[in-house]
Parts: C-alpha cells; structure tokens; sequence
C-alpha cells in the first residue's frame, strides 16, 4: 500500500511516501530556522512557515519517491498532540487533497507515530514491549501490548526530556536545538563534574520530573564566573547530561520489569542521544533485554513514521471523516 504521510505539529513541515508500512520511498523534512534566534519554536511563526512550506514540501516528497497522486492509496496526517496552528495546516492540506482526490485519510496521533517509527525500520519487531517516547514534547513511558494497544504508564510532570536539554542548552550557551548541541558537547565532558539531582519520585511511580534539574544547572551556572563557566561548559553538559540519562534508563527498565517484557524501544528527539542508547545499551544487557531504536533522522520529527502508522490503520480498513480536528492534547488511545 503507497501512503502519502504529512506531518506538521510542531516546527518541521514534513512529508513522506512510504510502501507497505516499511519501504520508505522519500522523507522530506524542513526544519524552520526561523525560531533559532528566540531559543525556541514561536507557535505562530511556525503556523506561517507550514503554510509557506506545505505544498513545496509534499510535492518534493510526491517527486523523490517517483510517484504520482493517482498512486497513492491513502493519506496520513498529525492530527494531535502539537501547536493547534501548526497541525490545523497539516490537516485541511490533507483533507482537501482526500476531498478533491478521493483518496482515503486517516488522522493519526503524533506520540504513536513516534513509536510506529520503530516497526518502520525494524519490522521484525514484535510487542509486547516498553517504549520511552522523548521528545521536546514529551516524555511518556508507554507498554505497547499490541500495535494499537497502548497502556501509559508514565509521563512528565513538568517539562519533557528534550524541552530540559533545550532550556540547558540556553542556560549553558550551547545555541538551539539544545539537545544535539549538548550531545555533541559531553563527548568531551566530564559527566562526573558534577553529581546533578535525579528526580526519581515515588518509588512505584513511571512519571519523570525535570525541571527541579534544569533549576539546578541554572543555580549552578549563576555562580560560576566566565571564566569557570568557559572552562567547565561541556563538563556541566555532560554532567546534567548523565542525570537525564540516568533515570530515563532507570525508569524504563523498570517499566520492563513490571510488564515482564523482554524488549524496551526509544522513540522521538531524545531517542537519538548517543549517551542514552549507550547507557540503555550497557544496562539492558546484564538483563537480558532487547533494545530498539530508530535511526536519528526517524527520531526527531518526520513523516514517514506517521504513514506507518496509517498504513497500520488504513489496510484495517479505519478511516477518518472529513470532521476530524486538530486536537492539541490529544491522548494517546488505543484503537
Ligand atoms: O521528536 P522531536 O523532533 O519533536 C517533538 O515531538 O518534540 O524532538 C525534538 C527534541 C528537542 O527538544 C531536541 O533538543 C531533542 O529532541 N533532541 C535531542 C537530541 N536530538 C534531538 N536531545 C538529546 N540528544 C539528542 N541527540
Ligand atoms: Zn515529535
């Protein structure tokens, strides 16, 4: 099946041509630079760059993959979580190009599109497992007993993952995307520089707490001088970088754990950290616990993991009418 996949619930206008829910036959993804300079994504100038790069950037992934909209056989859209802006451009593009072509649509959640990036790339995977979903959104702890059947069992109190390593990144000078600049910098850190706080909440608890962490990295910052912070900037990264790690693998393994699952995944922006795979790695190992994850250009945003998704749905013969919204806390429900 040849599944046309748009995505646009946060700040990249991304489209995608994916056959049979595995072969990705082009995966165009524009990054807006244009919220570079605040430090963070501006939901309206994010709404204004998708109107802009909308039909540029599905033509493109029309044209990489070689196919023509006679061929496709089904459209798959964010339709939630995400900036209510951003995913309403995504939408009535996707629901305009069902209307006029006749071609079935199925709305699709954003945080199970992000776990349906794995079934994309390894699809000799097989739930049940455990899937850390983090991203700059969010940061959720999900056992996937089936595809479509997902209990959460976690997920942040305050900021996400990657809305931490962002904020960090700001704190430290580091520039934005906070998250691959503090990745790259602790490569030549030292993580035992400092002994940051880990919020492990209450002991039976999956949730995540990061921003008590983010505040500390700060308080610790304002009493450096220039030149210590200048000395020890990467030393700082990869400390606060070590926290993060430390209880996303704790956690999850511990999710394993309660669920009796033999395999963990890590899905969205964060799922790219070298250290987090490195240390998940090393971890799951001595257990005995197989470990996922997809390559970076699947974990951040894209949309070739959301036309996975729908050709899960759509050769299930589900579908979604032309009344579907964009629903900006959009759960994540099982089918
Ligand atoms: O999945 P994504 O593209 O967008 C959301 O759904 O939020 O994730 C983006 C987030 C950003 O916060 C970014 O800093 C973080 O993922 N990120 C990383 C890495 N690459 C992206 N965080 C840590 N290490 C990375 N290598
Ligand atoms: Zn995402």
């Amino acid at each position: 099946m040849l599944i046309l996949g748009i995505e646009t619930s946060c700040d990249e206008t991304a489209s995608s041509v994916v056959e049979d829910g595995s072969r990705i036959l082009s995966n165009v993804v524009y990054s807006q630079i244009v919220h570079n300079r605040y430090g963070g994504v501006v939901p309206e100038l994010a709404s204004r760059e998708h109107i802009r790069s909308i039909v540029p950037v599905v033509r493109a992934a029309l044209d990489e993959a070689g196919v023509s909209l006679e061929q496709i056989e089904g459209i798959a859209v964010t339709y939630g979580p995400g900036l209510v802006g951003s995913l309403l451009i995504g939408l009535s593009f996707a629901k305009a190009l069902s209307f006029s072509r006749g071609i079935p649509l199925i709305g699709i959640n954003h945080i199970e599109g992000h776990i349906f990036a794995n079934f994309l790339e390894h699809p000799d995977i097989s739930p049940p497992l455990v899937c850390l979903v983090i991203s700059g959104g969010h940061s959720t702890v999900v056992y996937v007993a089936d595809k479509g059947q997902y209990e959460l069992m976690g997920q942040t109190r305050d900021d996400a993952a990657g809305e931490a390593f962002d904020k960090v990144a700001k704190v430290l000078n580091l520039g934005y995307p906070g998250g691959p600049a503090i990745d790259r910098a602790s490569t030549r850190g030292d993580a035992d520089f400092f002994k940051f706080p880990r919020a492990r909440l209450e002991a039976e608890s999956f949730d995540f707490s990061f921003s008590g962490l983010k505040t500390a990295v700060a308080i610790f910052v304002s009493k450096l001088s220039e030149e210590e912070l200048k000395k020890h900037r990467i030393d700082i990264a990869a400390s606060f970088q070590e926290a993060v790690v430390d209880v996303l693998v704790e956690k999850g393994i511990r999710a394993c754990q309660k669920k009796n699952s033999d395999k963990i995944v890590l899905a969205g922006g964060v799922a790219g950290n070298r250290r987090l795979r490195e240390k998940l790695r090393s971890e799951a190992e001595k257990l005995k616990l197989q470990v996922f994850y997809p390559s970076p250009v699947l974990c951040t945003d894209n949309a070739a993991m959301i036309a996975a998704a729908g050709e899960f749905y759509l050769s299930r013969k589900k579908r979604s009418d032309l009344a579907l919204n964009a629903v900006p806390y959009a759960p994540l429900s099982s089918a």
